[in-house]
């Protein structure tokens, strides 16, 4: 028997029990992990309350990306790891277990010195960062004037979105929700604070005017943002011609409690930023959207992209907080305060 974390039904994070489930055998294909450590991603909390689409219908086990051991491997063809290989892998939900029947195309093995805390905070990150700003985004085509803006510098996808920019010489501005992270990006990233924006409602226009100012530069060629409004319509309007937004997650829309609540949400909906394609024509403008787990169905095509995101020299993931596996709940709700720095993780106990 292994242990997972299952929501029986979404809309509330107290809604989530810990109970022991069968481990069968693995399958031909299949390799069995014993999980390390799981990765929390803002999915994880939008989808245990019930406001993420691509949740399955009924019970669900949450959980996108973990790391562990190989335990056992199934019979038949050879999935290229054996017991004992440390590994860490994606999974479409079912992730917050603590042993995984994994289908090996999934799993990869962890780069030599990270550890397995390391491991688990890397693939959805590190290939959300590198799909959203090089096949959406081309950062890789841009000039040597390129600049990127990236909202929340300090969280797990902001951090790899850096080192992104970095490999391709592009110029990266971020917002972030604090001092506190502020000074972590000049620390950890070495990034000056004429880089960063702690974002307020109010001055955030007149931030952005003066940050593009300070490096001489007419706008941005890409903006990468998971927030939305009141944000988007500012950084919409300083894209470059030919820039691209790349909208990928929807954080201004976490609901304050442990339940949603759907008025203010529906409020927030309504009242949600729109673009009006005719206009994009005249100023040349892109608006892009994305979800990575629309690439768990395309196999090939996310072996590409992560040998691709490999040629990159990726510093070991910096991990923000670890929580005991029997504390998921407390996790997800530190974790959806958002006053993380880098990523949150649950840590399986040795029995
Ligand atoms: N589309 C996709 O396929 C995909 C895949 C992975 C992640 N994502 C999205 O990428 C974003 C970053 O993901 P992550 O897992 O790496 O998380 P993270 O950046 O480690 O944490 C989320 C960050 O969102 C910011 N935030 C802004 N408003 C917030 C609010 N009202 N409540 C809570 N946090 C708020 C906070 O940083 P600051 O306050 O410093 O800005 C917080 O640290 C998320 O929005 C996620 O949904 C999308």
């Amino acid at each position: 028997m292994a242990q997972a974390w299952i929501q029986k039904s979404a809309g509330n994070l107290n809604n989530l029990r810990i109970r022991e489930i069968p481990l069968p055998e693995p399958v031909e294909g299949e390799v069995r992990v014993k999980v390390s450590h799981c990765g929390l991603n803002l999915a994880d909390v939008f989808a245990v309350l019930g406001l993420y689409s691509a949740t399955p219908k009924g019970s669900f086990i949450p959980g996108l990306e973990y790391s562990g051991v190989v335990e056992e491997v199934g019979p038949g063809k050879k999935t290229g790891f054996k017991k004992g290989d440390s590994v860490m892998g994606l999974t479409r939900f079912g992730g917050y277990a603590t042993h995984i029947n994994a289908d090996a195309r999934y799993l990869r093995k962890i780069p030599s010195k990270w550890s397995l805390a390391q491991a688990a905070s890397f693939p959805v990150q590190a290939l959300t960062a590198y799909y959203g700003l090089e096949d959406q985004g081309a950062i890789s085509r841009m000039d040597s004037t390129g600049t990127v803006f990236i909202h929340s510098g300090a969280g797990g996808v902001g951090l790899h979105a850096l080192q992104v920019c970095d490999h391709f010489g592009a110029l990266p501005i971020v917002s972030v929700g604090s001092n506190a992270k502020m000074e972590f990006l000049e620390k950890e990233m070495g990034l000056s604070r004429d880089q960063i924006i702690v974002r307020t409602r109010r001055g955030f226009a007149l931030e952005l005017d003066h940050k593009l100012k300070r490096f001489n530069r007419s706008g941005f060629d890409v903006v990468f943002d998971a927030i939305g409004a009141p944000y988007f319509k500012p950084l919409y309007k300083r894209l470059n011609p030919a820039g691209r937004l790349i909208y990928f997650g929807s954080a201004n829309f976490m609901p304050q409690g442990n339940k949603p609540n759907f008025a203010r949400l529906a409020w927030q909906y309504l009242a949600r930023d729109k673009i009006d394609p005719l206009e994009m024509i005249s100023s040349n403008k892109a608006v892009m959207g994305f979800n990575l787990i629309w690439l768990y169905s395309q196999v090939d095509r996310l072996k590409r992209l992560y040998e691709d995101m490999m040629e990159i020299k990726w510093k070991p993931p910096l991990v923000d907080r670890v929580f005991p596996f029997h504390q998921a709940p407390q996790a997800l709700e530190y974790f959806k305060q958002g006053s993380n720095k880098g990523k949150v993780l649950l840590q399986v106990e040795e029995n």
